[in-house]
């Protein structure tokens, strides 16, 4: 079967929260996390069945919801989940937020490491938690991203009690490597921190690497682990609202659900049959993105290094659908207005952790072709500088 990744879909003047954004002008949005696809037709048609009953009452995962995700674990990263494990969840940054409010206090510390989707420092201080952040490292030699062991032990405080990590990792695309998720397992054990590992980006690995799953470094681990997933960003339908928290521990899951007792909104209907279509019934389709993404990062990144002076990938792109781009020796003091003043739009690098005008993230999660004219458009804001 194929599908089609290269027709543009209109999305002007629809419920968009990516176009809605440039609403009357023209400018390409490349910023949030949203693909310019349709999702599956297996979802598609999932969804109209399930349109078609005109039965929407309020809605509990079936058996057939729930295997279809644990199997896919077990099948793709070889991870036998017990389904008692799992929370649903209306989104992952509920989840987030929600991991701070249940296993810090207000005052304590709470890891990640940066740039880093925003989130994860914003969700501790929205409930009155420290966001603590370490910078990873460019590691010349070996052209990587790279954790920075000795500022990550001078962090910790006796105050610190939660590491959060984005595994692979948004905005830098780096899948982690076991030896990497050993070492970053230890740590907590010994600092006897909790573990909030966000594998959202997990089945959109583009180079030839496993993801592993942080809860499967063993027991010690997994006893500490909150693990939050979702079909969302993989087979494109964020705007469904669908994800899941895997808990092993009985009374860290406890704590977590009472924490959002009364405010969690439950998943709805038509989120848990596009869940089961997508992991039971997608997987050709989703074979099929990952063919598009890998020759939409070729495109770019062979336009970025010829036609783009300036403008450095610093590292390789491993995973999702994200490139973080160094523009810091253009000079711009506001790249993102000079690049929506050509018409792009782009995610603006400071909200993630590093200076302004330092570094930009474009989406290249849509058809070829507009990516090309937004990156004719990159070029032409380059001659006008
Ligand atoms: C690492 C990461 N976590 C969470 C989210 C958003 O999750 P949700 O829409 O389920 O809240 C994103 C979206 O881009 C993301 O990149």
């Amino acid at each position: 079967m194929t599908f089609d990744f290269d027709s543009a879909i209109e999305r002007r003047g629809t419920d968009s929260e990516k176009w809605q954004k440039y609403a009357g002008r023209d400018i390409l949005p490349l910023w949030v996390a949203d693909m310019d696809f349709k999702t599956s037709p297996a979802i598609i048609a999932a969804l109209q069945e399930r349109v078609a009953t005109g039965l929407f009452g309020y809605s509990r995962p079936v058996k057939s919801t729930v295997d279809a995700f644990v199997d896919a674990a077990e099948q793709r990263y070889g991870w036998k989940i017990d389904p008692a494990w799992i929370v649903w969840l209306p989104g992952l940054v509920v989840g987030l937020n929600l991991t701070a409010q249940a296993f810090a206090q207000p005052g304590e510390e709470i890891l990640t490491l940066t740039p880093v989707y925003p989130p994860f420092m914003s969700a501790p201080k929205n409930s009155g938690r420290i966001s603590t952040q370490v910078p990873f490292r460019l590691d010349a030699t070996n052209n990587r991203w790279e954790l920075d062991w000795d500022a990550l032990e001078k962090a910790v405080t006796p105050k610190t009690k939660l590491f959060y990590l984005c595994n692979p990792h948004n905005p830098i695309a780096r899948v982690w490597r076991r030896d990497e998720l050993v070492k970053l397992g230890e740590f907590c054990v010994r600092h006897n921190l909790l573990l909030c590992s966000d594998e959202i980006h997990c089945d959109l690995i583009l180079d030839d690497l496993p993801h592993i799953p942080t809860a499967l470094l063993g027991e010690e681990v997994a006893q500490r682990t909150i693990t939050l997933m979702a079909p969302s960003k993989t087979y494109n339908i964020p705007g469904l609202g669908t994800s899941l928290a895997i808990i092993p521990e009985a009374k860290l899951r406890a704590q977590f659900v009472r924490a959002g007792a009364g405010v969690m909104a439950e998943v709805n209907a038509l989120g848990y049959v596009a869940c089961e279509a997508a992991y039971r019934d997608s997987e050709p389709w989703r074979q099929a993105l990952l063919g598009c993404l890998r020759g939409n990062r070729a495109f770019l990144l062979d336009f970025v290094a010829r036609e783009l002076p300036g403008v450095i990938s610093a590292a390789p792109i491993e995973a999702t659908y994200l490139a973080w781009l160094n523009v810091s020796a253009l000079k711009l003091p506001d790249p993102i207005a000079h690049f929506e003043a050509h018409g792009v739009g782009l995610s603006d690098g400071a909200f993630y952790g590093v200076p302004r005008g330092a570094c930009v993230r474009l989406n290249f999660g849509c058809p070829r072709a507009t990516l090309t004219e937004a990156l004719q458009r990159m070029k032409r804001a380059l001659a006008a500088r």
